[in-house]
């Protein structure tokens, strides 16, 4: 058969196809080679040969898809190419931090350079395309899928989708080194009733349009390839056959006309849903446009033919989405050379070598680390300490999808602190497994912490406590491992925690008072300890900054900093205020918040210009001094508050975040600029609209109150619906 090079091609090559071949292009099956979903039978040769399936997940190493590619390309009746694709969230070799750690960098730069390399890796091992990246907005720790995303806040979630697709992606698909990515899981996901996995949402549109859908718009806009809605039901239609959103949306008014493939059964799931049978099932997601059936247990194989002739569905319709299918394939240059992406084993062995990546990933863990708190300026510990204890079940360094056992993670940390402190002695003792203790763990933890000047105490929650189908009713450290830290303490050594998790985690306030330092590490990585290790030691200044609210308490939940105003705010001494009668308001640690070990004074906010006309910008300019003895980087945030408006807004709404670097002592500028496009909002009718009046523009470290510096703009009268 001659390759349908293009559009034409395409059409014609879909003129000669069966239904069943169809159907086929629509199928997605796993290679069972990482198990991402229920166990299923993995896919036949002869299922390919048949021309039953037109794309697969899970299938790994260049050989395996090499061979699966020639059943496809040699011994299908139309020869017709399949791609391959793959969860690759922070990494297929070089392992990134996870991505909430990574967005703790707030750096775009670095958010799609890993992305590019993750692509690079993918691109030589037969991966054509990554279900990345997730943009599911989480304000519920809950939730164990925070692990996977940009955080809280919709402006940060629509950096880090234009990155992340630009770094998968580059300008052209076809490109030696670019692979396909997917913006997941459209949309609204990070609200899951009670943060629990897989539940229903309810929210409303206002909610939805303003912080949940805007990292998918932002991908969509960037040219993302693929879209995957997510599990959930929204406001009772589930997600998969939610033709609102996915083909008035995104289709109609955002213009996507990339693949819409469907999450694992989820079209089958329908069922339980409650849409009667597969026909339906099939007719409603093909209607909506989902393209492809990702593991349908059958419900567009065994669907779609009776749905075309009970007339759910047109064959228009079917068409339709083998044609978007089949243009992807063509973008990825898989009709050109099906096996442009299985790289020899030499040429996987060069990627591999290169040392850059390794670089890579341990800038990028070091950039995600947030200190959280140092008191007494604990940290950085002196190149010249005597002795150290690396005591708690994690030591950790993240491998993926694997995990190296508890004694290897913690022998590296070790040696990488070894580096780090070469005068000094270093004790190692596990404590406790990380859900259960371990008999005379505490002891030996004890003995270990006695005679070292410092411990290092390493705690939190393992990769797979978070993540897909890991919601947590307690998202804290487990209790034997909160038990092992009481211990610790109460040797009154000087101790600093490290906290490992995918997750805000709540901590109980004797931890929090009684540690001297605190550092969230995340899951950060291949190159995780040398990270650590470069922050205990100062060689690299800790920059990361919270991209979620730390609840002080579960009750909290859901936290966010963009709550929108009450008429009755807190009030010390008034009953009658927005408060618990048993906990404070306030998160543990605000939106932005992260340690430095050197002091940033932020003085002079100023603005070129005070009151706008439609159409036109300002600049927010304010001093940043570095005020102490370290080289470090800040990150500086810029808020708005519309004062009186039609809709009442959130107190405070991101609208620009930067990182600036500063010697010791030096002054730096900082400008943000703000047009009036920053300034609008969703109407009445959740058309944007600028309203004149008064905007309180904040800029400062983080989204604590405490710390912002404001000024007042106004936007001049003759503004009306932009
Ligand atoms: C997850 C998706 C993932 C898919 C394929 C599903 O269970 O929800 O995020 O891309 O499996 O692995």
């Amino acid at each position: 058969m001659k390759a349908p090079w293009d559009r034409q091609g395409i059409d014609k090559l879909i003129g000669t196809m069966t239904l069943k071949e169809k159907v086929g292009q629509l199928t997605m099956l796993s290679g069972e080679l990482v198990q991402t979903g229920p166990t299923s039978a993995p896919v036949t040769s002869a299922a390919i040969q048949n021309g039953e399936v037109g794309s697969l997940l899970n299938l790994v190493g260049p050989e395996r898809i090499r061979d699966a590619q020639r059943h496809a390309v040699e011994g299908s009746r139309l020869g017709i190419p399949l791609f391959f694709s793959l969860d690759v969230l922070y990494g297929l070799r070089t392992m990134f931090p996870i991505p909430l750690g990574e967005s703790s960098a707030f750096d775009p730069a670095l958010w799609e350079a890993t992305a590019r390399v993750a692509a690079e890796e993918c691109a030589v091992e037969g991966i054509d395309l990554t279900f990345a990246p997730m943009i599911d907005i989480a304000r519920d720790p809950r939730w164990g899928r925070t692990l996977e995303g940009p955080g809280e806040d919709p402006l940060v979630g629509q950096r880090v989708a234009r990155a992340k697709v630009r770094g998968y992606q580059m300008a052209d698909l076809a490109g030696p080194t670019a692979i396909a990515a997917t913006a997941k899981h459209f949309a609204g996901y990070g609200a899951v009733l009670a943060g629990r996995e897989y539940a229903s949402v309810d929210m409303s549109e206002r909610l939805l349009h303003e912080v949940y859908l805007p990292p998918f718009q932002a991908a969509v806009e960037a040219g993302v390839a693929c879209l995957m809605p997510a599990f959930i039901d929204l406001n009772g239609t589930p997600m998969s056959i939610h033709v609102p959103l996915l083909r008035r949306l995104v289709r109609e008014r955002w213009g996507f006309d990339g693949v819409i493939v469907s999450d694992w059964s989820s079209i089958a799931e329908l069922l339980l849903h409650g849409v009667a049978g597969k026909p339906e099932a099939a007719a409603l997601a093909l209607n909506a446009s989902v393209d492809i059936d990702m593991m349908g247990k059958g419900a567009y194989v065994d669907g779609i033919p009776e749905a075309l002739d009970r007339g759910l569905v047109t064959m228009a319709t079917v068409d339709e989405a083998v044609r978007r299918v089949l243009l992807l394939k063509l973008r990825l240059g898989l009709f050109d050379d099906p096996y442009r992406r299985c790289g020899s084993p030499e040429a996987v062995a060069a990627v591999a070598a290169q040392p850059a990546r390794r670089a890579l990933a341990r800038e990028a863990a070091r950039k995600s680390i947030v200190l959280l708190t140092n008191t007494e300026g604990m940290l950085p510990l002196g190149k010249s300490l005597r002795s150290l204890a690396v005591i708690g079940p994690f030591g950790q360094i993240v491998g993926g999808n694997s995990e190296p056992d508890a004694t290897q993670r913690v022998a590296e940390l070790v040696d990488r602190c070894k580096e780090a402190f070469p005068e000094a002695a270093i004790a190692v003792a596990a404590g406790s497994e990380v859900e259960l203790p371990i008999a005379g763990g505490l002891e030996a933890a004890r003995q270990a912490a006695q005679p070292s000047d410092v411990i290092v105490l390493c705690l939190g929650e393992r990769v797979d406590m978070a993540g897909e189908a890991s919601s947590r009713a307690h998202p804290g450290i487990p209790q034997a491992q909160e038990e092992l830290a009481r211990a610790i303490l109460d040797t009154g050594k000087p101790v600093v925690v490290l906290l490992f998790s995918g997750r805000p985690l709540i901590l109980p306030d004797w931890l929090v008072a009684g540690a001297k330092a605190i550092l969230a590490v995340w899951h950060p990585g291949s190159e995780g300890a040398g990270a650590i290790a470069d922050v205990l030691s100062g060689a690299h200044n800790p920059s990361g900054r919270l991209s979620m609210s730390w609840p002080a308490d579960i009750g909290q939940i859901p936290i966010f900093f963009a709550e929108r105003p009450t008429g009755r705010p807190r009030l010390e001494n008034e009953h009658f205020s927005s408060k618990y009668l048993d906990i404070p308001n306030d998160p543990r640690f605000a939106f932005g918040h992260g340690l430095s070990y050197t002091g940033f004074l932020l003085t002079n906010p100023r603005a070129t210009k005070w009151t706008l006309a439609p159409g036109e910008a300002t600049e927010i300019l304010i001093d940043v001094r570095n005020t102490g003895t370290m080289a470090g980087e800040h990150t500086l945030f810029q808020f708005i508050h519309d004062v009186a408006s039609s809709i009442t807004r959130p107190s405070l709404e991101l609208v620009d975040f930067t990182k600036l670097a500063l010697a010791p002592g030096e002054m730096k500028t900082v400008r943000f600029p703000l047009s009036t496009d920053q300034l609008r909002f969703l109407g009445p009718d959740l058309e944007p609209v600028l309203e004149p009046g008064a905007f309180q523009v904040f800029v400062g470290p983080g989204a604590d109150p405490a710390q912002l510096q404001m000024l007042e703009l106004k936007v001049s009268p003759a503004a009306g619906v932009a």
